[in-house]
């Protein structure tokens, strides 16, 4: 996609091939080319609707509805935020007080439309003329232009003394090849320029790489890792006057949706669980460690948020619940509560890792199905599926992991 053919796209006749292209988007797409140059489209801008058209289906489960009216590039979906956690940020960061916000490389300006949409006035800058021009094209489609506008430029330049706030999602993917980039140091705008934006803004939130190594972590900031149904999608340091507590864990259920009317921040927790309207955060230091026990009749496997926040002692507090190993991240309780902030299973049976006692426990439960989790176990899942040579009807969850230091597995079955 060049300027060109997005300008051509956005023409009523442009319009009109948009439309047609999403009726026969989804199938074959030779067949679907052929019928929009049936319908006498140029080729030219058959392509171009044809592939907006594809990314839009694409772009439903992280946008909901609002998908079918955006412009996008395959590399701006891949990096774009998910539309419930931008919705959420912006609430948060209107909530702080925030009215006007610099997204400093605001890609396709999946953010940028939710802090507008929260009401705040955002100056987006990206450097790619290509990506700047949808993400101006996003804010008409989406009737949020007086809110939001792009420039394209170098972020770096940009003036952050004319906002109160600013949020910046570096690149974390190469230009070009796609992949993925590990070293901070290496995104863009780089990572000096990133962390020092605190320095310079009271407000300012960076979305960062879920994997963020803690000692990243700039002092005194906020840092919370976020999860859309179980998948831990993405992590944002809240530095100055947005920093609450060291560390959140934010658990957000089945809603891929973009609504206009998303909802408000949580209550602020201070070490509990709250969100009664599909967000539940757990927040706490990040240093407090788990007491340490044997197992105990339920195991709770934790979200990925809370893990990787470091949480587990806090929710091991909500839960009445204890490690059975120091290092491993189940935990065990005498009660199943039921919490947003892990699964429960109920343990049947401890066993020392020995597959032919496995197995022949299997055999006598009559075990014809496995779900196999895993933490501290260097087994593989598959083969041990295999290895196992299960007969019988009946389903079990089988966890592989360490209790006090040896392998061990538990066989256990779903809380309701
Ligand atoms: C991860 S994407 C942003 C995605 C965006 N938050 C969203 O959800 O749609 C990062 C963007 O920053 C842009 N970028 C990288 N370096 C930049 C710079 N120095 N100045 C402006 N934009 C830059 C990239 O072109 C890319 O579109």
């Amino acid at each position: 996609m060049d300027l060109d053919q997005l300008a051509a796209l956005r023409t009523p006749e442009g319009s009109a091939a948009l439309d047609a292209a999403a009726r026969v988007a989804g199938g074959d797409p030779l067949t679907a080319a052929a019928a929009l140059r049936s319908a006498g489209l140029p080729a030219g801008l058959a392509s171009a609707a044809l592939t907006q058209a594809e990314l839009r289906r694409r772009a439903v489960g992280k946008f909901g509805p609002a998908a079918a009216r955006m412009f996008l590039t395959r590399p701006g979906l891949e990096q774009a935020t998910r539309g419930v956690v931008a919705a959420r940020r912006a609430d948060r960061l209107r909530a702080a007080g925030v009215r006007t916000l610099a997204d400093l490389g605001c890609g396709l300006g999946t953010d940028a439309l939710a802090a507008a949409r929260a009401g705040i006035r955002v100056y987006g800058v990206e450097a790619d003329p290509v990506t700047a021009a949808m993400a101006a094209a996003n804010a008409e489609a989406t009737g949020l232009a007086e809110l939001f506008t792009v420039e394209c430029g170098d972020a770096t330049a940009f003036d952050v003394g004319r906002v109160d706030g600013v949020f910046c999602d570096p690149a974390r993917r190469r230009a070009g090849t796609g992949r993925r980039i590990f070293d901070p140091n290496a995104y863009s705008p780089p990572w000096d320029f990133v962390v020092g934006l605190a320095e310079r803004v009271p407000y300012t939130v960076v979305k960062v790489a879920p994997g963020i190594d803690h000692a990243l972590v700039p002092a005194g900031a906020e840092a919370e890792w976020v999860s859309v149904d179980g998948d831990l999608v993405e992590a944002a340091l809240w530095c100055g006057e947005l920093a609450r507590v060291p560390r959140r864990a934010t658990v957000l259920r089945g809603r891929a949706g973009l609504p206009a009317d998303a909802p408000g921040v949580a209550a602020e927790a201070s070490g509990r669980p709250t969100g009664p309207d599909g967000c539940h955060q757990l927040t706490g230091s990040g240093v407090t460690e788990a007491a340490v026990g044997p197992p105990r009749r339920f195991l709770y496997d934790p979200d990925p948020a809370v893990v990787r926040a470091h949480l587990v002692a806090e929710l091991a507090d909500v839960l009445g619940a204890t490690l059975a190993d120091p290092s491993i991240a189940y935990l065990y309780a005498d009660a199943p509560t039921p919490t947003p902030f892990a699964r429960c299973l109920e343990v049947t049976d401890v066993l020392p890792f020995s597959l032919k006692r496995l197995r022949s426990l299997l055999r006598e439960r009559q075990v014809g199905r496995v779900e196999i989790l895993k933490r501290g176990s260097a087994l593989e899942p598959e083969k041990l599926r295999r290895d196992l040579r299960l007969a019988g009807d009946e389903p079990a969850s089988l966890v592989l992991t360490r209790v006090a230091g040896a392998p061990t597995v538990l066989v256990c079955r779903p809380v309701g």
